[in-house]
């Protein structure tokens, strides 16, 4: 296996981390990252195959549970029960539970309240130059995952500190501060959600956290930790990917100066496949493998780990023409921004809407819109994200 060597902090590749895929992706199927310390996959068809493959999951397997060490075990005593850190019976379970609850009527739903947000948002514009990442990418996820769960919107600010704080153990170079903070953070965010939920027993409405509550209410279905788990799961990823897909997909039709037909009811949703194929807010998920094994010519072994890279995968030029140019009328082929197989995003059809309604609304009413600044990227390599998008309406 050929073996790379680049930190995954270094500042061309945090601006630009593609040059460096299609190294690993030249080097061979399966290559070692040295300062992740794993084999990753780089290329389009092993991506999309290890994400569909039994031999490999998200739940470390019988044996190679990794020891949790005290300042982190409240943030484990939430993660122990989310539908992504799982497999088998209670993925199942927990997954099903939440797609009977997130149908798509409840998500077509969403239009007018996304239209609401968005213009509200906009009419505060203001007059000279201003980052549009707090005041429009972080905030239309953060507050139409609100309304849909049921959470107050007031709330917002506070949910986007503690899902920061919790998303930050995710990076690679993470210290002991981070994660202090993300343990405080989630030892919070669940003692507020408990305290919330036991308030909105009494109180069905027409929201997630009310089918959440029926399905735990239901016999043995969903169990409190469960319950409390789920909810913070969904405003996490509710909006932690999505803030970085608007606020990317706003620097990238700007900067490839896109024609704003685009944008068109039968034209937008090309535009949004190529958005996230483009360049999308997530880069890598690891595996373990559940058995000893060979995969993409490679032995491995069980308790092994590799990792997938999402982003590379959609630059792979034996399975996309010209990769690295950005063409909203590319015939759409599936791009692995969602992932795929078991774990396949629960809230993608969300988060298109969500593209779906803000990107128009944004250019329609800010047709001047333009960049005052080169935007730059943050050094947070689990999301691939803007730190700053400076910008004039
Ligand atoms: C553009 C925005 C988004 C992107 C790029 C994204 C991406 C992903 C990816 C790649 C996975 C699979 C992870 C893996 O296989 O290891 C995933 C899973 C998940 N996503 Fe998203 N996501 C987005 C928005 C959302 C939204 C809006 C929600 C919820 C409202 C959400 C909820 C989830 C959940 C619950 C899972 C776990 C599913 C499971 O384990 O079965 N995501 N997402």
């Amino acid at each position: 296996m050929k073996r790379f060597a680049l930190s995954p902090s270094d500042p061309d590749f945090v601006q630009n981390p593609y040059p460096f895929y299609d190294l690993l992706r030249a080097g061979g199927k399966m290559v070692f990252w040295e300062d992740l310390n794993l084999p990753v996959v780089a290329g389009y068809d092993g991506v999309s195959m290890a994400l569909r493959d039994t031999r490999f999951g998200r739940e470390a397997p019988e044996g190679f549970e990794p020891d949790i060490p005290a300042h982190l075990r409240a943030f484990y005593d939430i993660e122990d029960h989310s539908m992504l850190e799982l497999e088998g019976e209670r993925h199942t379970r927990l997954r099903s539970l939440v797609l009977r609850a997130f149908t798509s009527r409840r998500i077509k739903a969403l239009i007018p309240d996304l239209e609401e947000i968005t213009n509200d948002l906009i009419d505060r514009f203001p007059d000279e130059e201003f980052d549009l990442m707090p005041a429009f990418a972080k905030m239309v996820p953060v507050r139409i995952i609100c309304r849909l769960l049921g959470v107050p919107e007031e709330m917002s600010d506070q949910l986007l500190t503690w899902s920061n704080a919790m998303v930050a153990v995710y990076t690679p170079n993470r210290t002991r501060a981070i994660e202090e903070a993300a343990s405080k953070a989630a030892t919070e965010f669940s003692d507020f959600m408990r305290s919330y939920v036991e308030e909105r027993r009494s109180k069905p409405a027409d929201d997630l956290i009310t089918s959440l509550i029926a399905a735990e209410q239901d016999g043995e279905k969903l169990t409190t930790d469960e319950l409390i788990t789920t909810c913070i799961l969904l405003l996490n990823a509710g909006h932690e990917a999505t803030v970085h897909s608007l606020g990317i997909a706003v620097k990238t039709l700007l900067e490839q100066n896109t024609p704003r037909e685009f944008l068109s009811d039968d034209k937008i949703d090309g535009s949004i496949e190529e958005l996230l194929r483009f360049d999308p807010p997530l880069h890598l998920f690891q595996r373990w493998v559940y058995e000893d094994t060979s995969f993409l010519g490679q032995p491995l072994k069980r308790g092994d780990k590799i990792g997938l890279l999402l982003g590379a995968a959609n630059r792979d030029d034996d399975t996309w023409d010209d990769p690295d140019r950005f063409d909203p009328t590319r015939k759409v082929k599936q791009n692995t921004s969602f992932g795929a197989g078991i774990h396949f995003c629960v809230g993608a059809p969300l988060a298109r809407l969500e593209m779906r309604v803000a990107l128009p609304l944004l250019f329609e009413r800010c047709p001047n819109i333009y960049l005052t600044d080169p935007p730059v990227y943050a050094d947070t390599w689990h999301f691939h994200g803007l730190a700053r998008l400076m910008v004039h309406v």
